[in-house]
């Protein structure tokens, strides 16, 4: 098995540190950073890295063994000198796409961003463009879509065993940008990842943060979209997570999140709860590398891919474009649209910034 070179862009908490704050916590399982899932994978080997903080670069050197002399404040340069096969994004969303933008015209092969994708519409195309031009591959770090209870759940639906889907019913807590992705993601991945044919949205949470086409902090809202596989999708803005896919002889969903898998099963009368079936855990972020090694040993597709990606950010910016347009259904493809997030301490970086401190130890 070839093992591939990687290397990571933003050493911060998801690029280095966040298993420190989960560590031990139901559901989760490690290693959830970047840094921590190319160390454990067997397919890749961790060589270099970037942020423009030394402290922090020295920290995440040390957790994972990268010497000072591959450590670097420039990513093109990092690039340009250790030739990494992989590369991951754990920058801001604000900062993602200069960032792809730059691997992807530097020849990276292979890149891991995390979720969201972007702050703007303008922004995923022009990432989407930047690949295809080049020929990269991309896994956005929406994790549900590599996490092994959310395959089981795709593994019970695409069997038939409950019949045809009819719909989705989608919560998640915070803004869309950041947190809503997570869960458009898991929706396409479910029923196949399809193209949404229409979209309409509600999200009156969003006029507060909104001066324009700028929201100054991560908008929340509701969507109703249906896909051109048939089936409708509800994404609801709420204070947690929570899934239920209902299909014509069952359904299947969790509660809280990852933490309680259910099925129920029969015809619509007699509908009786029945066990979850059990599944191996393993690290969703691990599964996401090795998605990327896969694709790179075969030249097919990885399991989710720019476009799919790219696709979110589209659903997203329509429930915003037809928010203010009084819940107009916002015909798709949206191929443009000038709503973008941009927050104050997310923009380009000042030396000193610190947003949120990564917990460096446990
Ligand atoms: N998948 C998940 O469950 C999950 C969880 C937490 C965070 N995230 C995502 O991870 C990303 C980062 O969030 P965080 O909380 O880890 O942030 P953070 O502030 O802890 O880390 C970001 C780091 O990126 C560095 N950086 C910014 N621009 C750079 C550039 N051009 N070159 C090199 N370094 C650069 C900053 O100096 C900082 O250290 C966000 O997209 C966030 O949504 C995902």
């Amino acid at each position: 098995m070839k093992t591939y070179k990687a290397a990571v862009v933003g050493c911060g908490r998801m690029g280095g540190f966040i298993d420190n704050e989960v560590i031990g916590a139901p559901g989760f399982y490690p290693p959830y950073s970047h840094g921590g899932g190319f160390y454990e994978s067997e397919r890749t080997d961790l060589v270099a890295c970037s942020d423009f903080r030394e402290d922090l670069m020295d920290a995440f050197g040390e957790k994972y063994g990268v010497p000072s002399a591959r450590q670097y404040t420039d990513f093109r340069e990092m690039v340009a000198r250790q030739n990494p096969d992989i590369v991951s994004v754990a920058t801001h969303v604000e900062r993602h796409a200069e960032v792809v933008i730059g691997l992807a015209e530097a020849g990276v092969k292979a890149i891991y961003c995390e979720k969201g994708l972007a702050a703007s519409l303008g922004e995923a195309n022009a990432m989407a463009e930047a690949c295809n031009r080049s020929g990269a591959i991309l896994n956005m770090g929406a994790q549900r879509r590599y996490h092994p209870g959310f395959r089981k759940m795709k593994e019970i639906i695409d069997s038939g065993e409950l019949g045809p889907v009819q719909n989705l019913v989608m919560t998640y807590s915070a803004g869309l940008f950041d947190h809503g992705c997570h869960v458009v993601d898991l929706l396409t991945y479910l029923i196949g990842d399809p193209h949404a044919v229409w979209v309409q949205g509600h999200a009156p949470a969003s006029d507060a943060v909104r001066e324009g086409d700028v929201y100054s902090d991560d908008p929340g809202g509701d969507g109703v979209m249906l896909f051109d596989n048939g089936v409708t999708a509800y994404l609801l803005h709420t204070s947690r997570y929570e899934y239920q896919v209902n299909c014509e002889r069952g359904a299947v969903g969790t509660f809280n999140d990852t933490l309680g898998f259910f099925m129920r099963k029969g015809d619509p009368r007699s509908f009786e709860e029945v066990p979850f079936p059990e599944f191996a855990p393993s690290s969703p972020t691990v599964n996401l590398i090795d998605d990327l090694a896969r694709a790179l040993d075969t030249g097919e597709p990885p399991s989710g891919g720019m476009e799919s990606a790219r696709h979110g950010v589209e659903i997203m910016v329509a429930i915003l474009e037809s928010h203010i347009q009084a819940g107009k259904r916002i015909e798709m493809p949206l191929r443009e649209s000038p709503l973008h997030m941009r927050r104050a301490d997310r923009g380009p970086w000042r030396k000193g910034e610190r947003w949120r401190e990564p917990k460096l130890a446990v």
